[in-house]
């Protein structure tokens, strides 16, 4: 009988990344729990799902973050998948240059960009060992449209689908590595946008905003699409179109 697959996903104690977690364990895979601050909603997700495993740690303290990696793979002995989902932001219009201070732009690099490369870093020995190793990164249709809650988020996001093709590009045969750009997502980040929510619904070809599992569809789409990598991947019920 082959082994289990194992994946880890960050930041997945709440939205898109639990939904992630739950299609993952449903298709198969033992899943590592990830989030910072929350435990026990992600002790709780854990528990739900066949032998499911919860680490807390903060993507962006370097040590944490090759911790996290080193749990995963002491408590399963492999690691197949990666997704990389923890993220933060500020919610800034982006005429208020001002308020995007360098301490703002330094926060979300610092979960965005620099957790991800360090839990990424770490991960790709597993990765490669695994024989069919696969990242996969939520990006946001803000990483390449002029959207998003700040310009230093939307910014983040640019690096991370860049990031994907660069690491795409050297991580193969033994590793792919592609992105999921979400448009406006039902979670609690975006529960108090009613405008933007109203809007999206009103003008996007398919007249809805995403759910977090519209999302994990696609993450999941991505992690068995064997001749692809370097790929981004939009899941925003066609809104770039508009
Ligand atoms: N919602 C949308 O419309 C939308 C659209 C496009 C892209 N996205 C992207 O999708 C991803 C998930 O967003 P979401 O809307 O599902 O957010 P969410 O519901 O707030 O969930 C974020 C998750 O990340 C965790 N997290 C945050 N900072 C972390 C850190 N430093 N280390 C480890 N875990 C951390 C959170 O837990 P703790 O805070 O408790 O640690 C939580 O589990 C993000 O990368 C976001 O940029 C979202």
């Amino acid at each position: 009988m082959t082994e289990q697959r194992v994946a880890l996903v960050t930041g997945s104690s709440a939205g898109i990344g639990a939904a992630v977690a739950r299609r993952l364990s449903r298709a198969g895979y033992r899943v590592a729990v990830n989030s910072a601050r929350s435990p026990e909603a992600g002790l709780e997700l854990a528990r739900s799902l066949p032998d499911a495993f919860y680490v807390q740690a903060d993507i962006a303290e370097e040590h944490a973050a090759r911790h996290l990696v080193e749990q995963v793979v002491d408590h399963y002995g492999r690691l197949d998948v990666l997704v990389n989902n923890a993220g933060t932001t500020r919610f800034i219009p982006h005429a208020d240059l001002a308020a995007a201070t360098p301490k703002v732009w330094r926060e979300i690099f610092d979960v965005n960009v620099i957790g991800t490369w360090q839990v990424t870093v770490a991960a790709v020995p597993h990765l490669r060992a695994s024989g069919d190793g696969a990242v996969v990164t939520v990006s946001s249709i803000a990483g390449s449209r002029p959207a998003g809650s700040s310009i230093p988020y939307a910014v983040s996001k640019a690096a991370l689908e860049h990031l994907t093709r660069l690491l795409a590009s050297t991580l193969g045969p033994e590793i792919r590595v592609n992105a999921v750009a979400p448009g406006l997502i039902d979670t609690a980040w975006t529960e108090p946008l009613t405008g933007p929510r109203e809007q999206v619904a009103a003008l996007a070809p398919l007249r809805r905003i995403g759910t977090v599992d519209d999302v994990a569809a696609a993450v999941l789409g991505l992690i068995d699409s064997r001749y692809t990598t370097g790929s981004v991947l939009l899941a925003d019920g066609g809104a770039h179109l508009r």
